[in-house]
């Protein structure tokens, strides 16, 4: 394994950097108080080629690796997370999804305008009791011969009003249970669509989330993804490349909170000098920088297996626990260091805080990464 960043990641992850310290640590906080949807930001991201980032040049995208990916979603999580939400959904699930399972006319279809980040991406498998059983799905996409008939209810879906390009997930065989399963590109503007009104989160604010609601919705035949009846392990898939993304994001969090931890402990003076130099703070620094790191390695680990065409649903699971457990845990830690001030808005780390929390629940909880992480030592 090669850690050894190119010239082209390091530049990728510096331009990400700039973008995030120069430009969307201007308005983060109001972004995160208003819950915003950050369309300027989106439109600069993408100007910069970061939506679409890893799709073929050959479908207008930017050809680059997953480990320039992490790096990328690390800089931007470090400011604001919420934004790199919608960064990671678009591309790692959305992108990925279509480039990987798509026929050439979906490809053709979608890919080019997704790739240039015109139309921003979702994937909806949530539903109000199908959430972690995600093979529970109630949503039905009935086949009518030339079309598929979508009905029923999503939830939790990040970027459902930002996103206009749908990977939807629905039963098509209820007696097949999970093997009945179907994924479908689905456009946001078809007739039957809407949206809920959007979910007033606890962090990650400015990213959007509502739920879907599905009425008589046709799909047409060719919009299915995979063959028939594919659409569970699609996801399952789907979801084991997007966990490398979540991992990421948690770690930009947790370093971020870190960072802003160690320059206030250097500026912050009590009992007669800078409260770096009181063992009790030094010694929460190294252990929170410790986990950081480790945290990094185990998401460039699965990143490198993902480029080097290596299973990695192991590695994802393991990423994405650990990140977003130590996120958790360094981000709690950064609000103590900052004693008042972490508990007010202006310091940024009790919105890291905030952050952190939906990294253990979303896109498979800590629960789920330990089931899957399990059953893969059950089945070696
Ligand atoms: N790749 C390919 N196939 C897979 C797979 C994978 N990663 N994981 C499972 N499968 C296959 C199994 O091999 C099995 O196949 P067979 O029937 O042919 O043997 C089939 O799928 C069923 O697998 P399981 O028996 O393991 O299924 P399970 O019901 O026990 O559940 C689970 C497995 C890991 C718990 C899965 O349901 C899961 O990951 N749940 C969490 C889902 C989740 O992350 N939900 C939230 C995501 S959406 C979100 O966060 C919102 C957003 O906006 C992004």
């Amino acid at each position: 394994m090669n850690f050894d960043f190119t010239e082209e990641q390091i530049m990728i992850r510096q331009a990400a950097r700039d973008y995030a310290e120069r430009e969307l640590i201007k308005d983060v906080l109001e972004r995160d108080a208003k819950a915003e949807i950050p369309w300027k930001h989106i439109k600069n991201l993408t100007e910069l080629g970061f939506f679409g980032m890893m799709v073929d040049p050959n479908f207008g995208g930017g050809g680059m690796d997953t480990m320039s990916y992490v790096l990328a979603i690390e800089e931007i999580s470090k400011v604001d997370a919420a934004m790199s939400v919608i960064m990671s959904i678009h591309n790692s699930l959305a992108c990925y999804g279509i480039e990987r399972f798509g026929s050439d006319e979906l490809k053709k279809k979608y890919l080019h305008t997704l790739a240039a980040g015109e139309k921003i991406g979702a994937f909806l498998l949530s539903e109000p009791e199908a959430g972690s059983d995600a093979t529970s799905q109630r949503t039905m996409a009935e086949d009518k011969g030339d079309h598929y008939l979508l009905n029923g209810t999503k939830n939790w879906i990040s970027s459902a009003k930002s996103g206009s390009i749908y990977i939807v997930i629905a039963q098509t065989h209820p007696e097949l249970k999970h093997k009945g399963i179907n994924a479908f590109v689905v456009e946001r503007e078809t007739p039957g669509i809407s949206l809920a009104p959007h979910e007033d989160k606890m962090g990650m604010r400015s990213s959007d989330t509502h739920s879907v609601m599905f009425t008589d919705v046709i799909v047409p035949k060719e919009n299915r993804l995979g063959e028939d009846g594919f659409g569970f392990k699609l996801a399952m898939q789907l979801l084991e490349a997007g966990r490398i993304g979540i991992a990421a994001q948690a770690v930009g969090i947790a370093a971020g909170a870190l960072e802003r931890s160690v320059l206030y402990a250097k500026e912050r003076k009590a009992f007669g000098k800078l409260i770096i130099e009181h063992q009790a703070i030094a010694f929460k620094l190294a252990e929170m920088a410790v986990k950081v790191e480790a945290a990094r390695n185990l998401v460039l680990k699965a990143a490198w297996l993902k480029d080097n065409g290596k299973s990695f649903r192991l590695a994802s699971a393991m990423a994405k626990l650990y990140a977003a457990d130590i996120a958790m845990e360094v981000t709690t830690e950064a609000v103590q260091i900052h004693g008042g001030y972490g508990y007010v808005k202006e310091y940024h780390v009790e919105r890291f805080m905030r952050e952190a929390k939906l990294t253990q629940i979303y896109e498979g909880t800590s629960e789920i990464q330990k089931m899957v992480i399990s059953r893969e030592l059950i089945r070696e």
